[in-house]
């Protein structure tokens, strides 16, 4: 493997698309090249597919779990559900319907979802741009423009996610920005004071010159090649808690815009939902040339996510907290192909 194969997956062409004569199960192979390019935490990538008949079946790959950051697989799941909205997207760009079955019960806890190619029906006009935004969706940890998306905007993205079973809060005015970057503070100190968080993160981290096909490397962090050499030994070793802190809570309180979104309820259907109406929210934002990055310290500490949930006014879940606004363009991160994760066949 070299480390070009590791970005072979973000040149997928829709002119490579077998077309409509070809066999269903040659067809949702061609559009799992767009369910892998998802974001997901730590880029764990955490999802392998396995055909069943003339559909195409979603699972978790629990292997992949982040045990202390995420011990309940919750953003795992949420990842599977960003993966899922782009393998829709693309179902309903090369022009048919999809037939969906979300999935995941105590009996097969596994198995997420089941997809397969429905009638035909010609994609409409925001279809196709969502489907475009996939290449070009990156997580961007860069220092964003001061100008805020605009309203109206803010509005549609509310929509979307209310439309695919989650809430969208926009976090506004000084005092409830102040609380919710407070609130990222303190899960950045609790996270980072915690040696095995640090021991799992650090594992997740390459230098820029890596060849994996996963984790995220230095330059995501927006760090040069010497600095990204050094990360997974800094970050496993030392504390920087106080460091990170301060910088997240500066970044959050002088976002654009700063966003919550949740659910009314908790379980792995519903983090599902949450990752697709994520991934819906993040082609949308891609389409209208904004870019997002996330500040989930607060969810992921037990004891401050009934806290964020107070600091909003909202009931039910927060799921991701992410800021959203205009940035400099980032370069992709690695992928794995589709053929490293397909299950038998
Ligand atoms: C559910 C979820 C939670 C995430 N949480 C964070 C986070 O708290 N902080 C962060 O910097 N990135 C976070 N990310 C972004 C991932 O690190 C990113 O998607 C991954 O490294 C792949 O990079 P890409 O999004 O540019 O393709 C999250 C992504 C997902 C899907």
């Amino acid at each position: 493997m070299t480390a070009d194969t590791a970005f072979e997956p973000w040149h997928v062409s829709a002119s490579r698309f077998p077309g409509d004569e070809a066999a269903p199960e040659e067809r949702l192979r061609f559009m799992l090249s767009y369910a892998i390019l998802a974001p997901s935490s730590h880029n764990a990538q955490p999802w392998v597919f396995r055909f069943h008949g003339e559909r195409v079946g979603l699972y978790i790959d629990r292997t992949r779990a982040l045990p202390v950051m995420d011990h309940h697989d919750r953003e795992l799941t949420i990842s599977c559900g960003c993966a899922l909205l782009n393998l829709c997207m693309a179902v309903k760009h090369f022009g048919n319907k999809v037939i969906g079955q979300l999935l995941p019960d105590s009996a097969r806890p596994d198995l997420l979802a089941l997809i397969g190619i429905g009638e035909r029906k010609i994609p409409d006009h925001e279809c196709n741009s969502l489907f475009g935004a996939i290449l070009r969706r990156r997580t961007n940890r860069m220092p964003f423009e001061k100008r805020a998306p605009d309203k109206g905007f803010l509005e549609r993205l509310s929509h979307v996610a209310q439309e695919d079973g989650a809430w969208l809060h926009v976090v506004h005015g000084k005092q409830m920005r102040h609380a919710v970057a407070e609130l990222i503070a303190e899960g950045d100190r609790f996270l980072w004071h915690d040696a095995r968080y640090r021991r799992e993160l650090a594992a997740w981290v390459h230098s820029n010159r890596s060849e994996s096909h996963d984790g995220m490397p230095g330059y995501s962090f927006g760090h040069g090649d010497l600095h990204s050499l050094l990360d997974p030994f800094l970050i496993r070793n030392f504390d920087f808690a106080e460091k990170i802190a301060a910088k997240d809570q500066d970044i959050a309180e002088h976002s654009p815009a700063l966003l919550v979104l949740g659910t009314a309820e908790d379980g792995p259907r519903d983090w599902l939902h949450a990752g697709h109406a994520l991934q819906h929210i993040l082609l949308h934002a891609t389409a209208g040339g904004m870019a997002a990055s996330f500040f989930n310290q607060p969810v992921e500490v037990e004891t401050l996510r009934p806290r964020l949930g107070q600091a909003i006014g909202r009931m039910g879940y927060p799921q991701v907290v992410m800021r959203l606004g205009f940035g400099p363009d980032v370069r992709p991160t690695p992928r794995r192909a589709v053929r490293e994760v397909v299950r038998g066949g």
